[in-house]
């Protein structure tokens, strides 16, 4: 096609000047850049009845830039509908998280961002609509770089989804397990911001996920590897020195925040956090509760000489009342959310497996990284769960690299007990599959468990109207051959009114 650079080309000149602003601008005061400024490309993120945010990451400069931005209803800006200027911070890495708000619901946005003669791709986003009949969300995990091609995005940008819910391991860290890899990071394992900040670009320059970003909004939570594996709040996962890990966190939380179409109030340095859990309403239809089971955990139990996740067995921590997975504060929100729900569904989306999982060793054994590693926490949820003004229930999950169907039941000690709440959990999206050793035989050990694959990776896409939720759990042909389609796996339905699965 006639490059879009081209036939902007004329129009870019004379709005050169206006997007550059004097004083803000060091090393782009020349209008002709000799590199692309937005090779990370563009993502739309925090979908709203009258906004979102859009993102871009400036790469190659040295000094602070103001982007200009066009915000139109159609792919060609014939209709402009908004357009300004936005900073690309230095001190954030040259990232631009642009609040939008004010605008008509239920219409699909094009975006682009300009500086100097370069323009961005084009970006597509959508507002919600005021009271939707209808929602379709892709919900994703764990894309190691080294194990896979990301070929699932390219299924899920064909699926036409709403929004795409990524629960984390966005990154890895490091490398691990045998098996054929299909690139390698090609740099040691990221310490300081500067690392991870190359790490989380060499994931954008994959195609499969660029144009995932550009084409749908993402919903975003991290989970452990963005930082380390199976870290817990301010305990590391691998590193053994506190303040060390502390100065990893913070320098990853950073360049997550700089990569992610977040807004810019979600990263709060003076606290060392960020703003993740959150919430999402498609009108009366469905409200995604969005956690963050990460950054305000308590020490994983029974740790004994290994650091991280393992098996623990007659561990009498898991059931300790003090013990946390979302903290006091996020506990208290999700609670409040949903004892003034007013939505049909209420998908309440984590990182990682929330139903209890008896594992082959017995049944006082446990895997400590999650929720049954946190029994007391995972109660109060459940309580939480149970409120009448929660009508449907559906937990969403990751981080186990396998597909998991399961009913949530109010007490796990006993089978019998009544099903308050769904639970879908997705594979990995590219990434070997998880330990046999602790999954193989999980339906024949844990009567709850309606569904479970640990062979293939994959996505999850839920179709959600007032009457259902059709489960599509999707997966990818291969992860070595980059041309790989997905095929559907299981196909599954949760009816409203009749918690779980069949
Ligand atoms: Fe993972």
């Amino acid at each position: 096609m006639i490059g879009r650079r081209d036939l902007l080309h004329g129009a870019m000149a004379l709005a050169a000047n206006r997007f550059l602003a004097a004083g803000q601008v060091t090393s782009a005061a020349s209008p002709r850049l000799a590199h692309d400024p937005f090779a990370l490309g563009v993502a739309s993120g925090e979908p709203a009845s009258d906004g979102f945010v859009l993102w871009t990451k400036v790469v190659g400069l040295t000094g602070n830039v103001r982007l200009g931005y066009e915000i139109a209803s159609d792919e060609n800006f014939r209709a402009i509908i908004r357009s300004g200027h936005v900073d690309a911070p230095v001190g954030r890495g040259g990232a631009a998280h642009l609040e939008v708000r004010g605008l008509p619901p239920g219409r699909p946005f094009f975006y682009r961002f300009h500086l100097g003669d370069a323009v961005s791709r084009v970006g597509r986003t959508a507002t919600i609509a005021a009271d939707p009949a209808r929602l379709r969300l892709a919900l994703t995990s764990c894309q190691h770089w080294e194990q896979g091609w990301f070929s699932a995005y390219r299924d899920m940008v064909e699926q036409d989804v709403d929004a795409v819910l990524q629960v984390g391991d966005y990154i890895y860290e490091k490398s691990f397990g045998s098996g054929p890899n299909v690139r390698a990071f090609g740099t040691p394992d990221p310490l300081t911001l500067g690392d991870y900040r190359a790490r989380h670009a060499l994931y954008r320059t994959d195609p499969d996920l660029a144009a995932a970003h550009a084409a749908m909004p993402f919903i975003v939570a991290f989970d452990d590897h963005e930082v380390e594996n199976d870290y817990a709040g301010v305990d590391g996962g691998i590193t053994a020195d506190p303040a060390a890990f502390l100065r990893r966190r913070a320098a990853a939380w950073q360049a997550y925040f700089e990569h992610m179409p977040l807004r810019p109030s979600a990263w709060l340095p003076a606290d060392g956090a960020l703003q993740l859990y959150r919430r999402f309403r498609w009108g009366r239809l469905a409200t995604v509760h969005m956690l963050d089971t990460r950054q305000y955990r308590s020490s994983l139990p029974c740790p004994g000489e290994k650091r991280g996740g393992q098996v623990v067995r007659a561990c009498d921590a898991v059931a300790d009342s003090r013990a946390t997975m979302l903290g006091a504060r996020q506990e208290a929100w999700l609670d409040a959310g949903l004892a003034r729900e007013r939505s049909i569904w209420s998908l309440v989306a984590q990182q990682t497996l929330f139903s209890r999982l008896i594992l082959p060793q017995g049944p006082d054994a446990r895997w400590s990284d999650m929720w049954d590693g946190y029994e007391a926490a995972r109660n109060r949820v459940l309580t939480s769960l149970a409120r009448p003004t929660v009508r449907n229930a559906v937990v969403l999950g990751g981080d186990v690299h396998s597909f998991w169907l399961n009913n949530v039941l109010a007490d796990f000690g006993d089978p019998r007990s009544k099903i308050v709440a769904s639970e879908v959990v997705t594979s990995c999206l590219a990434s070997r599959n998880g330990p046999a050793a602790l999954f193989d035989g999980a339906q024949s050990r844990n009567p709850h468990v309606r569904y479970h694959d640990n062979r293939h990776a994959g996505y999850a896409l839920l179709d959600i109207v007032p009457q259902r939720i059709d489960v599509d759990l999707l997966a990818v042909a291969s992860l070595v051959e980059p041309a790989a389609p997905s095929f559907s796996l299981e196909r599954r339905s949760i009816e409203a009114g009749r918690p779980g699965f069949a």
